[in-house]
């Protein structure tokens, strides 16, 4: 019977957010199966909780987890690999004392201290932002941690020159031709206020307008076009008495309250404080793909849940159940007349909606998705509705796809590229990264990229293609 249990292999869907990463390592040559592609020299970094415990006491909640950075460096041919954790100072004082100190899991008086003044944890486990060749480790909770792009080593916490004030959102979206890379953040109180950022790709980072929502919501990501920012703020509140007395788990913190509706909220980026609001039917989105100008309308492909249920499933055992009800869509506002309707462009479960990343505020022609239960990635046209898939063999489990340009092919050219997803092999019990062709993702992969071993899962990430510069700097890793 022993025996039986030892040889059976490891569930990924048990392990998901519960398992810590096993080994830090800096970049270490990886297998190749398949073939890489010729030119394809950069970095894909991925970040997801990664560690949840200190000392064996566990975290209360998956998301309190530390962020882990994943990165496959792709050059000549050739892959390294590297996985390591954000070394916050938060976490850095907890490993000194050896236990908890932050978080809903941290002793009920030290956690009133920290409501009251003591101090916070930033927790970027969420997404990485590649900006003016530095790498931002981000946590729509708490502000940025940097880290170093070339080894992954934490370089400390920053605010970008004073701009940022309190937290800053994972969701960043830079829209090539404007050269600009927006971000929210959302600065909690009695008077909860969310803050806009511009980000240009040369020049220093300006907060450009603050909005005052309603009352504390939930803000997880938004849609940039290129003169335009839009957000959905779903009728989710967080509970600021529970949230300031540390009161409850991380799902308790969220009231739904569908009678009120989600609030459309369109902003000029020249004109900020022109800022169109009306409110909706309620639903809620973790996610959006891309948004674009048609017309009078802005065309916006998201993820559309229909009520908070997804929050309370994350610590389901079941890992499709966050995702299982979750329905790409398109919406059409239009600003003047503040009209709204959205309508499913797929009967299937998923999330992680991704384009090409130098569509983002254009019209774009495919969509990349994760199915809801991690086994496939997903072609979706848009307009025509076709899916094309690729589904993993079976112990095999998908993530977030990201698009990776052919070098040297233009934005017009949205297949043209790679589809890369941190995917996790029962059977090895290690990570892998598989390269699907854009072109014809039911193909299968043009190549696997495995890790010695078991790395944790990633929610988000980016592909940073190398410069001449920096192939001299990480030639020596290879
Ligand atoms: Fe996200």
């Amino acid at each position: 019977m022993q025996k039986a249990l030892v040889a059976k292999a490891p569930d990924f869907t048990r392990q998901l957010f519960r398992r810590s990463l096993p080994r830090e390592r800096g970049f270490e040559p990886l297998e190749v199966e398949g073939r890489l592609p010729a030119g394809l020299d950069g970095t894909l970094f991925r970040i997801g909780p990664g560690r949840f415990d200190i000392a064996g006491a566990p975290y209360a909640h998956p998301f309190d987890g530390d962020g882990v950075i994943t990165a496959m460096r792709l050059s000549g041919g050739r892959a390294a690999g590297a996985a390591r954790t954000v070394r916050t100072a938060g976490l850095e004082e907890e490993l000194r004392a050896g236990k908890i100190l932050y978080g809903d899991a941290a002793p009920w008086l030290r956690r009133l201290r920290n409501a009251h003044g003591g101090g916070g944890k930033r927790t970027p486990n969420t997404s990485v932002l590649p900006w003016q060749g530095r790498l931002l480790a981000l946590n729509e909770g708490g502000g940025p941690v940097e880290v170093s792009p070339v080894d992954l080593e934490t370089l400390g916490e920053t605010d970008l020159d004073g701009v940022i004030r309190g937290a800053f959102c994972a969701h960043p979206h830079r829209v090539a031709a404007a050269g600009v890379t927006w971000n929210i953040g959302l600065e909690y109180g009695p008077s909860s206020r969310m803050h806009i950022y511009a980000l240009p790709d040369a020049g220093a980072a300006t907060c450009i307008h603050t909005l005052t929502p309603p009352y504390s919501p939930l803000v997880h990501d938004f849609a940039a076009t290129q003169s335009h920012l839009v957000f959905f703020i779903s009728p989710v509140r967080i509970n600021m008495l529970r949230h300031v007395l540390q009161l409850g788990g991380f799902s308790e913190l969220f009231d739904w309250r569908p009678r009120e509706g989600t609030e459309v909220v369109v902003v000029p980026v020249d004109r900020p404080q022109d800022a169109v609001r009306f409110t909706v039917e309620p639903f809620f989105q973790w996610h959006f793909a891309n948004a674009f100008h048609l017309g009078d309308e802005i065309v916006i492909d998201y993820v559309r849940f229909e009520d908070l249920a997804p929050l309370k499933a994350l610590r389901s055992e079941d890992s499709s159940a966050p995702f299982r009800d979750a329905r790409c869509h398109r919406a059409l506002v239009d600003p003047k007349r503040k009209t709204f309707r959205s309508e499913a462009l797929s009967g299937q479960g998923c999330e992680f909606p991704r384009v090409h990343p130098g569509m983002e505020g254009r019209r774009h022609g495919i969509l990349w998705l994760a199915r809801g239960d991690l086994r496939a990635i997903i072609g979706l046209d848009p307009e025509t509705r076709r899916e094309t898939v690729y589904e993993l063999p079976s112990g095999q489990w998908a993530s977030e796809p990201v698009f990776v340009p052919q070098p040297g092919a233009g934005a017009d050219q949205e297949r043209d590229g790679y589809v890369m997803t941190l995917c996790h092999d029962d059977a090895r019990d290690a990570g892998m990264v598989m390269l699907l062709d854009a072109q014809d993702i039911a193909a299968g992969p043009l190549a696997r990229v495995w890790f010695r071993d078991y790395v944790t899962p990633a929610f988000h990430g980016h592909w940073v293609a190398a410069d001449a510069g920096e192939r001299e700097k990480i030639l020596h890793y290879f």
